[in-house]
């Protein structure tokens, strides 16, 4: 199984955006992950459109964009002609879930649907056909450094086998929130694909070797 990671700008040294994100390139990311939150959906209020713009200018890796705010829809059209690969959101913060896939995928980008500890995988059978991806959190969003819950690991295995039911595998399998070389193992054996790492790749001195060091990680599960 291919894996990707795609790392955290949320962990980002501001200041130094571009030289980070070359060094996450240079050392084997696949994507970059950028962390919308608006203060409301949840309790942290960080970037949108501006940072989307300015990693486009920066990189060509394909940008994996995470909402964690309400109505995401207002957001759709202005991220895809900016040119984001992925359009990831939350279900409980909108209400017509399966229109908001379908634009995001007439739009080009890959559909995405973001499942919180306590969201039941269920909810995905409903719009399984919309589904380019699914990302699990594997802790509570809002905020970088947290630990990877447990739990987390038998719901990637549930989400895989329901994938697997419906002859989905080619459905992007993401996991964000406490991904260490540690837990990638764990999460990559239980059928994930794709990887979040902010502290893990930049809170490391070293940062593109924090990302080649998930890939063995991972390679090694
Ligand atoms: C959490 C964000 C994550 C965060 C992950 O709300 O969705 O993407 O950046 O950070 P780490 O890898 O440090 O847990
Ligand atoms: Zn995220």
């Amino acid at each position: 199984m291919t894996v990707r990671i795609a790392p955290s700008v949320l962990s980002c040294d501001l200041g130094r955006l571009r030289e980070q994100v070359q060094q996450a390139e240079a050392g084997g990311a696949e994507w970059l992950h950028v962390d919308v939150m608006d203060g409301h959906f949840v309790p942290n209020l960080t970037f949108g459109a501006p940072m989307i713009r300015a990693l486009r200018k920066i990189s060509t890796l394909p940008i994996d964009v995470h909402l964690m705010v309400e109505r995401p829809e207002q957001y759709l059209a202005e991220y895809a002609d900016l040119g984001a690969a992925v359009f990831a959101f939350h279900p409980e913060a909108t209400v017509h879930v399966q229109r908001h896939l379908a634009a995001a995928r007439e739009r080009g980008m890959k559909a995405g649907l973001v499942l919180n500890p306590s969201t039941p995988v269920s909810w995905l059978e409903e719009v399984i056909d919309d589904l380019d991806l699914v990302l699990i959190m594997s802790v509570n969003p809002g905020f970088g450094g947290q630990g990877y819950l447990p739990a987390s690991t038998t719901k990637i295995r549930r989400v895989r086998e329901l994938l697997d039911r419906h002859g989905r595998q080619d459905v992007v399998l993401e996991v964000d929130g406490g991904i260490t070389t540690q837990t990638i193992g764990a999460a990559h054996r239980a059928g994930a694909d794709t990887f979040v790492a902010g502290t893990a790749v930049f809170g490391q001195p070293d940062i593109g070797e924090a990302v080649r060091a998930l890939h063995r990680a991972a390679a090694e599960a």
